[in-house]
């Protein structure tokens, strides 16, 4: 994902309450904000009927650099497929320090929609749903 013309889906000032005992930021701080980013993500693919969404799994997160106290977290998240019930999302995670833009950390995170009562219920409108299944259904065209 080339994330330097795109909006960061959150982005927030890392503060001094947020570190570990060496002075970098917790790593569970981040993945909070990688959750809500992929949830916010997630939450927009979905049909309006929806009014939430769980995480249901995080996988392959990869902390591939520090971040340090006043560093401007920047999260991106784009949803890579769309189940009957689940979001699957993609986010990664860059710090602006000092001008400088450092690729951070990167996570695979899924969601699903739930109604009022925590149940798993579908993400797209049935109409939706049914265009897609057509398609899908689809032999692919010759080449
Ligand atoms: C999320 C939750 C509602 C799912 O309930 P469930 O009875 O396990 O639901 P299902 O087995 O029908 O699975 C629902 C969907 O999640 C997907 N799923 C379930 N476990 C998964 C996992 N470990 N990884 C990826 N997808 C998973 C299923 O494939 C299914 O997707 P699909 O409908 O698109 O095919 C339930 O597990 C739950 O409440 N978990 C706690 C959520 C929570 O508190 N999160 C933290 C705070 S937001």
């Amino acid at each position: 994902m080339t994330t330097k013309s795109k909006c960061p889906t959150t982005q927030v000032v890392m503060m001094p309450r947020d570190t570990n005992g060496m002075g970098n930021i917790f790593g569970g701080v981040i993945l909070s904000h990688i959750d809500l980013a992929g949830a916010v993500a997630a939450r927009a693919a979905c049909a309006s009927h929806v009014r939430r969404v769980v995480t249901v799994a995080m996988k392959e997160v990869v902390f591939k650099k520090p971040v340090h106290v006043g560093d401007v977290l920047c999260c991106y998240a784009e949803v890579t497929r769309i189940g009957r019930t689940s979001i699957s999302t993609h986010i990664e995670v860059e710090v602006n320090r000092a001008g400088e833009t450092i690729p951070v950390t990167e996570a695979d995170a899924v969601y699903v929609a739930v109604d009022e009562n925590g149940r798993p219920i579908p993400v797209l409108c049935a109409t939706r749903a049914a265009r897609r299944a057509k398609k899908d259904a689809r032999p692919p065209k010759a080449s």
